[in-house]
């Protein structure tokens, strides 16, 4: 019961954080790309996607891309129609180049391989990465997150609630730094 209960406020506390993010990052960093962002089309992978409260977002403003999820773990999803895969990100089970656009929200910091996500991203493919921070460290955090790819850095920045739950996104294109 009191486990039960914990679990209840903890998923309510979370969903409404992550809800917040999600929709600074909407608007932040993928709406203002929509000539080379396409939601309606892209093939899109969210490693970690957790209960799949960004792919909920995106549901509720009429986008049904099938987006698909990747998680060790099978919580309760957001929304039915979720595509899920259960496996991890270490070894992801998809060729090289098979998506348009990579997610990985507040998860990179449980990744022990991360340059799956290059693998899997299509040579001129977007990855959005994203891990908590707070005003004290987000500029460490963002320096972690570009060091481990090796891809173009177009946007970064800081989402969320200053009073509550921050988290720094990068917005990465595919292909070599020069
Ligand atoms: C902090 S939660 C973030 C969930 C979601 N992306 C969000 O923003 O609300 C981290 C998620 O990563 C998943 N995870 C942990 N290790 C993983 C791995 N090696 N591969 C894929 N997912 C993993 C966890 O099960 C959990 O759902």
């Amino acid at each position: 019961m009191t486990q039960e209960f914990t679990r209840e406020i903890y998923s309510d506390w979370m969903r409404s954080t992550q809800e917040k993010k999600y929709k600074e990052i909407l608007l932040d960093f993928i709406l203002p790309m929509k000539d080379k962002i396409n939601l309606d089309r892209d093939k899109i992978l969210d490693v970690g996607i957790g209960k799949g409260w960004f792919e909920k977002k995106l549901r509720d403003r009429g986008i049904e891309n099938s987006i698909i999820g990747l998680d060790v773990e099978k919580m309760g999803l957001a929304s039915k129609d979720i595509e899920f895969i259960v496996g991890s990100g270490d070894y992801m089970p998809f060729r090289n180049n098979s998506f348009d656009i990579v997610l990985s929200f507040d998860t990179i910091h449980l990744l022990k391989r991360p340059q799956e996500i290059e693998r899997v991203l299509s040579d001129d493919g977007y990855a959005i990465i994203s891990t908590h921070c707070n005003e004290r460290n987000f500029k460490k955090r963002g320096d972690k997150i570009k060091s481990l790819f090796d891809m173009e850095v177009l946007k970064e920045g800081i989402v969320g609630d200053p009073n509550d739950e921050m988290s720094y996104v990068v917005l990465f294109r595919n292909g070599s730094v020069v």
